[in-house]
């Protein structure tokens, strides 16, 4: 078991497997942004097996998919099947904006991957376009179905809820979700980055109280899937509403994720600057033993909180450099 300096017990690991999205979400990756990592320092295939089958020996029992659009990354399906197979990981999934899912999503169930996140902000046309920055309504919509399709269970629909661009459809979104037996998940935007910094912050206590009356919904208080979303459900006990709220309610203290990019660094905290680089050791001959003595090292570092609300500049990067 990997334990942190306050007690937390570290089972999760979130991987992006590549920086780069075909979309533009307004708080998360600049327009017109290069800055992208070298494919040369991208960690390969074998470098991920490798390094999570240590993870996994520490007691790593989950894994997510995410990106930048993981789905962009050649032969994730691949990928997939290797993590799958690892043993100690039981539960893969994956997090996507869903433009590739249904060319992707019967693969990807065959893979092992059982769970799926689908960003989406909203049901209409023109805001999708104004958030996203491409026309992406129809591609979105088309993979979710795809997704369904296929057999995922459960399906989240992650949204982030903007103040004056996309609250006005919270409801409606939350009555598309239970129609299709989606988990919809509202979540505050984060200062990450000069986007996320940008972006109108919207407090969702009061939504989660309009929310609960208007659908007559029951606090749970077992968690789905070990995530820090707060849930509610319908009396009928078939949907669920999630409320990730990192900055008016924050779940620090049960935090069980470390995340590692593209490029191999392990990031402890979305929002603090701990860091460990993994991809020296990979390329430099480092043994089993030594790479299992590396991870323990970096889970040292893991702080306690993150400092949104009172350094909202601190984190430059934005949400697709750390891996969403
Ligand atoms: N704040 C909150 N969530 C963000 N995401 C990206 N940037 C931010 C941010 N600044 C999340 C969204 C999206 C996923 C890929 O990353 O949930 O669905
Ligand atoms: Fe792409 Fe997700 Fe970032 Fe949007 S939020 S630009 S879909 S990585």
């Amino acid at each position: 078991m990997l334990r942190d300096r306050f007690g937390r017990s570290i089972e999760y690991l979130r991987l992006s497997v590549t920086d780069r999205c075909d979309l533009r979400c307004t708080y998360c990756m600049p327009t017109g942004f290069k800055d992208f990592e070298e494919p040369g320092d991208w960690l390969t295939f074998d470098e991920i097996e490798r390094l999570l089958r240590a993870f996994a020996r520490l007691g790593t029992r989950r894994v997510r998919l995410t990106g930048g659009e993981p789905l962009l990354r050649r032969h994730v399906t691949s990928l997939a099947t290797r993590i799958a197979a690892i043993e100690g990981i039981d539960d893969l999934s994956m997090s996507t904006n869903a433009t590739q899912l249904r060319r992707h999503a019967q693969a990807l169930r065959l893979a092992g991957v059982k769970r799926l996140n689908v960003s989406l902000d909203s049901l209409d046309q023109a805001c999708m376009r104004s958030i996203t920055g491409r026309d992406s309504h129809a591609q979105v919509m088309d993979g979710i179905m795809a997704g369904k399709e296929a057999g995922f269970d459960p399906i989240k629909i992650n949204m982030v809820a903007m103040r004056g661009v996309n609250d006005g459809e919270i409801d409606r979104m939350a009555e598309f979700c239970i129609k299709h037996g989606f988990v919809l998940r509202l979540i505050e935007v984060m200062p990450m980055g000069q986007t996320g910094r940008n972006s109108a912050y919207l407090d969702l206590q009061p939504v989660r109280a309009r929310l609960q009356q208007r659908f007559d919904l029951v606090p749970q208080a077992l968690e789905l899937g070990g995530g820090p979303a707060r849930y509610l459900a319908t009396r009928d006990g078939r949907s669920n509403i999630g409320f990730i709220t990192p900055l008016s309610q924050h779940f620090c203290a049960t935090c069980n994720r470390v995340r590692l990019s593209v490029d191999g660094t392990l990031y402890m905290c979305l929002g603090q600057e701990e860091k460990f680089e993994f991809r020296p050791l990979l390329r430099g001959g480092a043994s089993d033993a030594e790479l299992e003595a590396a991870i323990r090292e970096a889970i040292e570092l893991k702080p306690q909180m993150h400092e949104f609300s009172a350094r909202p500049e601190k984190i430059i990067r934005f949400m697709s450099q750390t891996g969403g």
